[in-house]
């Protein structure tokens, strides 16, 4: 039996590494880069459990608590958060969860919140909506391709009295805008009701603190409070390893009441493993912000060389300096096996069929063979 079993997972392995190389419009890791791969296997015989914030708790010294509390520290930093609370969860779904219902939670006295994001926002936002029982506005699609702010966010609430969860997103999914902080925050100043605004940074949080200079874009914007950002996108770990940072005190909104769970419980899942926390820790102090920073350059660098091929060959593409992805449009869908080859999905727009390229070094090969057919 046991045999029989091997080979069974011989077959994936071989299957999986076969095309792990080819997944160019999934922004996944395809090798994962771990620089402590014994002590990831000696801890994997253990069972350690980072239940709860370790930013709102105690915790032993040489634990991995004690790691994770270090990384949120050394992370919130990157984003211009001096105190804020944080955990390592499973990654951006639940982090747009995890804000969205302590939004709802600490506007409530205020009224029902409604939350609005631009057109292109990610499903995670529609789930956490119907999760909450919270109305979810979304703008106008007409424009995908402008970034969310002030005029849209004012046209969006023309007959709304609600408070406002508003969801801003650094790097959308298929098309990489940033949406415009700033101008979001203005809307926020002026509207008549309180809101809480969260980022969504799922793809963009590795290359925001590097290669984005705006100051409104995190949490040194006073307005901000959560963000979300994935270690298993651009951070070139494992899943499940998302991050969920807020402001200090915030999930008091959200805590469990019940007596023997209280100081642990004020997250959205239960038990985690210890393990992964552990993991981003030691690469977080290996490549420190320089090592995050070289590797966003290089990856933007590849980008940088892919458009110049597009410009050559007259196609068009939507494309944010700063992020790790170019939307190519174009006049005609590919055929399904090349969509299904590459993992590349169409979106049918006005302006023709859009395609999302992810770009990570191991790809090279497959953008040459793509460059080749369109
Ligand atoms: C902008 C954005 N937000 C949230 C998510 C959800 O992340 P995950 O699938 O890691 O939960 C994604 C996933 O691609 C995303 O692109």
């Amino acid at each position: 039996m046991i045999k029989q079993i091997k080979n069974k997972l011989k077959k994936v392995i071989k299957r999986e590494k076969e095309t792990s190389l080819l997944r160019i419009g999934i922004p996944q890791p395809p090798t994962p880069q771990n620089y402590f791969k014994k002590e990831i296997k000696q801890l994997l015989k253990l069972n350690p459990n980072n239940i709860g914030t370790t930013t709102r708790m105690k915790f032993s010294q040489d634990s991995c608590r004690e790691l994770e509390n270090k990384v949120i520290k050394k992370i919130s930093n990157w984003f211009h958060g001096s105190n804020l609370d944080g955990y390592i969860n499973s990654g951006s779904t639940e982090g747009n969860i995890m804000a969205l219902w302590i939004g709802r939670e600490y506007l409530k006295k205020k009224g029902r919140p409604i939350i609005i994001s631009h057109s292109e926002g990610h499903y995670s936002l529609d789930k956490a909506a119907r999760l909450l029982d919270l109305k979810i506005i979304k703008t106008k699609a007409k424009f995908w391709n402008k970034p969310l702010d002030k005029t849209q966010l004012k046209e969006a609430t023309k007959n709304i009295e609600s408070p406002l969860i508003i969801v801003g997103t650094l790097g959308h999914t298929s098309t990489g805008i940033i949406d415009n902080i700033e101008s979001i925050s203005e809307f926020i100043k002026e509207y008549k009701k309180p809101c809480f605004l969260h980022l969504d940074a799922a793809v963009g949080g590795f290359f925001i603190p590097f290669l984005n200079k705006n100051k409104y874009s995190d949490f040194g914007n006073s307005f901000v409070k959560s963000l979300t950002f994935d270690y298993h996108k651009y951070g070139f770990l494992y899943y499940p390893s998302g991050i969920f940072l807020c402001r200090k005190g915030l999930q008091d909104n959200i805590g469990s009441n019940t007596e023997y769970v209280k100081i642990f419980d004020d997250t959205l899942i239960g038990s985690r493993s210890g393990i992964l926390p552990a993991i981003i820790w030691a690469n977080t102090e290996y490549l420190s912000k320089k090592g995050f920073k070289k590797r966003a350059m290089k990856i933007i660098s590849n980008k940088n060389k892919f458009i110049k091929r597009l410009n050559e060959k007259d196609i068009k593409y939507l494309e944010t300096p700063s992020m790790p992805m170019v939307c190519i449009i174009l006049k005609k869908r590919l055929p399904k096996d090349i969509e299904i080859k590459f993992r590349i999905h169409s979106i049918k727009r006005e302006e023709g069929y859009t395609y999302t390229i992810y770009f990570y070094p191991e790809y090279l090969k497959s953008y040459e063979e793509l460059l080749k057919i369109i």
